[in-house]
């Protein structure tokens, strides 16, 4: 796999000045020798300044965990893309779960949103991802063929995509590595390009290995866990861990 693994925390409405600034202090001292893994933290927008100069020169990216569709305007409360990256955000969230269920967001606005990230210079990570009641239904590869078929993907413009299943998300019960490894290589088929898959629900350090070692897992979107430092840490030593077996396998 010629695809660098990523594993980007999610922070959610989570954090304070002070815990940011201990949160950050301990993941750039974790981080340290795990070259082969990319990291990233998306934290909540009024962080974002505190983070980008935290984390300036580090090996650590941020990024953000919502855009507007729009360039600019009259759109109060929204952040659009332009304003991100003027201070160097690297990547955003688009399509959560949390929003497309909680805020109503629907797969064309999910789509808009992917498409204004990409014009300003961001990297999208695009989440998709099933409901318990689809996945029973044997529903899940409809529903994430149809939130990834609405998003126009240019395999030249950098992008991300997340699976995942929102039975899994802070529930404590990830998707077993067999069953995300099938959704991934349903979508991996789908894509036009090398775009990397990274699966997020309930990831933890203990569980974080068996999943990277799927073939099409590239890493992970991490909620809950990526708030505890050590935590974070394990994950991203089994991302790494992942990257080097597989070097000395092929
Ligand atoms: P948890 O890791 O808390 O299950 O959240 C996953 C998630 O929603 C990441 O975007």
């Amino acid at each position: 796999m010629s695809r660098n693994r990523l594993v980007a925390g999610n922070w959610k409405m989570h954090g304070s000045r002070a815990a940011n600034q201990a949160l950050l202090d301990a993941l750039l001292a974790g981080i340290a020798g795990t070259n082969a893994v990319e990291c990233a933290v998306c934290a909540p927008f009024p962080y974002l300044q505190q983070v980008s100069e935290r984390l300036k020169g580090s090996a650590l990216a941020w990024g953000a965990q919502n855009v507007s569709e729009h360039e600019q305007g009259a759109f109060t409360g929204e952040v659009s893309a332009a304003m991100l990256r003027e201070f160097g955000c690297r990547y955003v969230i688009v399509g959560h779960s949390e929003r497309r269920q909680l805020y109503g967001e629907s797969d064309a606005r999910v789509a808009a949103k992917f498409a204004a990230a990409q014009r300003a210079g961001l990297t999208p990570i695009l989440c998709v991802g099933e409901t318990l009641e689809a996945r029973e239904a044997g529903r899940t590869e409809e529903v994430v063929a149809r939130q990834l078929d609405a998003v126009a993907i240019d395999p030249k413009a950098p992008a991300v995509l997340a699976y995942e299943p929102v039975w899994a998300i802070g529930t404590g019960r990830n998707a077993s590595p067999e069953q995300a490894q099938a959704v991934h290589a349903f979508l991996r088929k789908k894509l036009p390009g090398e775009m990397r898959v990274v699966y997020g629900g309930s990831v933890k350090a203990q569980n974080a290995a068996a999943l990277f070692a799927m073939p099409d897992i590239d890493g992970g979107l991490i909620g809950g866990a990526s708030l505890l430092a050590q935590d974070f840490i394990g994950i991203v030593k089994a991302a790494a861990a992942a990257a080097a077996s597989e070097r000395v396998g092929t």
